[in-house]
């Protein structure tokens, strides 16, 4: 560690102890103010040749990626890799956003500490909680020789079948902007540039190279855009991503309405915009519309278009010179904001056990209790247990694509035979945090077994004989593919959770998927845990909560259907696909999205159709109570006040929701929560400031949000469906800027 960056680090402990940072303070402690940044960054663009400033917009693979291209001289091995002009120092570029990836294992000690899936720290609903997991994943990347994180997915759930939903942070645009934000800023206090991704409407895997989705702006800034919006103000990110498909027929690389209206225009945006690896399709068209960097120039796209065709462009008149002094400019001051002139990485071993500590705390608030009869949990430490299933002696399971992490001690451990792909992206990665062994450390004195599941009857017995059985189930989800429509467990894995069931009802299921999946057995079993993809120290976290060494914390980011047939796509056309490739470029062209904002759980609420779990919803060890719901104005704000009151006997942490229902209907929104700690028999009042555009329309003919004057119910509760407060609140006509 450089001592300017111990410096900087001791400061923020000391600030830390005196005020509150909000996270867009602390994003900004520690880098330039934003006018030194820009002051900077102009200075340093005058002094550079067009010739220098083309150069900067301009990526190169950066080996192992693409095909597995040679690591390119000065590049460390990783997704592109650019060679800055002027002395300015080079983008060493790497995905990505649950920890730092080693694309093909191409560096020899590129392991690194994966954090549990993006859903699962969005159930945090803590955005220090992200925070901390930015900063540990920022800081592994500095230690690497890494100065840009592909990290900051922010993608809405429009359907819980995405095969990448894993990566991001559900379903409502309040939950995702406020995490996903959060998470960026503790990158970027890390001197590494965080990328708000993959902007926008990238929600499906299925045909994503190809496909429109097609929506009207309003509804899209009510909801995607919306994340990306709040995201973007709570986190700073030196560079925002665009994505493969085409949004309204327009790929998103060359989107003016995405990349120049609301990006840069209405929302001020400083930094660069780069492409998706393989999403540049134009030169001139690309570079008028807002495209600032094309990533992976090389090989990515089917050209390399920002190179000698937009020297070209330049040069013929098509493309203003003074537009590449703005795409370079908004890259280098990027650099200059997020500190990476002034603080480059130093290569230096990882704090493996801290940075593992500190994965397994996210997972210890993320996994969330869906049911619990009868107090089946928290364990006995004396209870006999028979452990079953989800290979729970070897590891737990990851995601997989380009937020797939080499788990320390890879690629000699980890990978299990299952149902991955030949090409792409391989089997299954199992970090090596075994549930079944930290079961087993956590009740020493207690008989444990382990039984693989793959004979039921085997393991049936075995749950006979057991006090409680605890199955594992997993559910393997990744980049480039969407799972099947059904949303049923893979292999016989129902039927397996069926059979252990019906030998002993103490039993309890742990959820390791990607995604919700049907519980045909979900009346047979005692409880079930969502654990999702639970990262480096996952086995410990999921050992720790089900012996009650901490109480489950964690509420649903996106709704559980009963069945498919609830969501408003039913069915995904071209998910029976069975080959990654032809997935992605399936040829249905069009996707409309005709529910517009109704997404996920407004979805529900607007059908009044019943969930098998909702939104927001989770249990823990003890139980809370909400009363007094009071919403008022203060100043521009509006305000709901409640107290909560812990009614169990343990400690515990609840997460109070307020939604809002507009004036004129329309499905119930989140506006607002708190996460609150309490022993038992505390109470505590709290206040929740509502989100004001929640509260608004888009109105797409006057350009700006509008509040429209009427009644407007509140409700106060533990998930979307729940009812016991409400209130409402008579509010006058408002409009905001967009
Ligand atoms: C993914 C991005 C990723 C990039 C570089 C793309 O296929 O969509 O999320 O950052 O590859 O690996």
């Amino acid at each position: 560690m450089t001592m300017s960056r111990k410096l900087v680090l001791l400061s923020a402990v000391a600030l830390g102890g005196l005020v509150a940072l909000s996270p867009g303070a602390q994003a900004r402690h520690g880098h330039d103010a934003p006018a030194t940044a820009d002051t900077r960054a102009r200075d340093m663009l005058s002094h550079m040749s067009l010739q220098d400033r083309l150069s900067m917009v301009f990526t190169i693979d950066g080996g192992g990626t693409m095909g597995n291209a040679p690591v390119p001289p000065g590049g460390l091995g990783s997704a592109a890799y650019l060679k800055s002009p002027a002395g300015l120092p080079p983008l060493q570029i790497s995905d990505a956003g649950l920890g730092l990836r080693n694309p093909s294992h191409v560096r020899p000690h590129g392991q690194a500490v994966g954090l549990p899936s993006g859903l699962a720290t969005a159930s945090t609903w803590d955005p220090d909680m992200a925070r901390q997991g930015g900063a540990m994943i920022g800081g592994e990347a500095w230690r690497q020789g890494f100065n840009v994180l592909l990290a900051g997915g922010a993608d809405l759930t429009r359907d819980p079948r995405g095969g990448r939903n894993f990566e991001y942070a559900g379903e409502d645009p309040l939950l995702t902007g406020r995490v996903v934000g959060a998470t960026i800023a503790g990158i970027q206090s890390q001197h590494v540039i965080s990328t708000l991704k993959h902007f926008a409407m990238n929600d499906l895997e299925t045909s994503r190279m190809t496909m429109s989705a097609d929506i009207d702006n309003a509804a899209m800034r009510e909801s995607d855009l919306l994340g990306f919006e709040i995201a973007l103000e709570v986190g700073h990110p030196g560079s925002v991503m665009c994505s493969y498909n085409r949004v309204n027929d327009v790929y998103a690389c060359e989107n003016p309405y995405l990349l120049t209206k609301v990006l840069k225009q209405d929302w001020k945006y400083p930094g660069f915009v780069m492409s998706d690896w393989g999403a540049t399709h134009s030169s001139a068209r690309a570079a008028l519309a807002g495209l600032d960097q094309e990533s992976s120039g090389d090989d990515a796209d089917a050209r390399p278009y920002f190179r000698e065709i937009l020297a070209r462009d330049v040069k013929e008149g098509r493309v203003p010179a003074a537009r590449v002094g703005d795409m370079a400019q908004r890259i280098i001051r990027s650099m200059y904001d997020v500190g990476l002139v002034d603080h480059p990485p130093v290569m230096q071993p990882l704090d493996v056990v801290t940075d593992t500590l500190a994965a397994q705390r996210d997972e210890e608030e993320g996994a969330v209790l869906l049911k619990n009869d009868a107090n089946l949990l928290p364990l006995s430490p004396t209870a006999r247990v028979a452990v079953i299933g989800g290979h729970a002696d070897v590891g737990v399971i990851s995601g997989g694509g380009s937020s797939q992490v080499d788990p320390i001690g890879a690629p000699a451990i980890g990978v299990v035979k299952g149902p991955g792909k030949k090409d792409w992206p391989g089997d299954p990665v199992y970090f090596p945090s075994a549930p079944y062994r930290m079961m087993q450390a956590e009740a020493p004195g207690a008989r444990l077994t382990y039984t693989s599941g793959a004979d039921i009857a085997r393991a049936a017995e075995a749950a006979r004989r057991a006090d409680v059985a605890v199955v594992f189930v997993t559910q393997f989800s990744y980049e480039g593919m969407d799972t099947a429509n059904a949303m049923t467990l893979d292999g016989n894995q129902d039927a397996l959770v069926a059979a252990v069931a019906r030998a002993n009802p103490r039993t309890v299921v742990v959820m390791e998927t990607g995604n919700p999946v049907m519980m045909p057995w979900l009346g047979n079993v005692g409880a079930v845990m969502e654990a999702w993809y639970p990262g480096s120290g996952g086995g410990a976290a999921i050992a720790r909560l089900l012996y009650g060494k901490v109480a489950p914390a964690g509420h649903l980011p996106m709704t559980f259907p009963a069945s498919p047939a609830q969501l408003a796509h039913p069915d995904i056309a071209g998910v029976t696909a069975t080959n990654v490739f032809e997935m992605q470029f399936h040829t249905d062209q069009e996707l409309v999205y005709d529910e517009g904002s109704e997404v996920g759980y407004r979805w529900f609420d607007r059908t009044q159709a019943k969930p098998l779990f909702p939104f927001g919803y989770g249990l823990t060890y003890t139980s809370f109570a909400h009363e007094g719901l009071r919403v008022r104005h203060h100043g521009n704000d509006v305000i709901a006040t409640f107290t909560v009151r812990n009614t169990g006997t343990r400690p515990g942490v609840d997460v109070p929701q307020v939604y809002v229902r507009l004036p004129g209907g329309g499905g119930r929104r989140l506006a607002g929560w708190q996460r609150v700690t309490l022993a038992p028999g505390e109470s505590r009042e709290l206040s929740v400031t509502l989100e004001r555009r929640v509260l608004a329309h888009f109105d797409e003919k006057h350009d700006r949000w509008s509040q429209p004057a009427g009644e407007y119910r509140v409700w106060l509760g533990s998930s979307a469906t729940d009812e016991s407060q409400q209130a409402t609140l008579h509010l006058g006509s408002r409009t905001m800027a967009p």
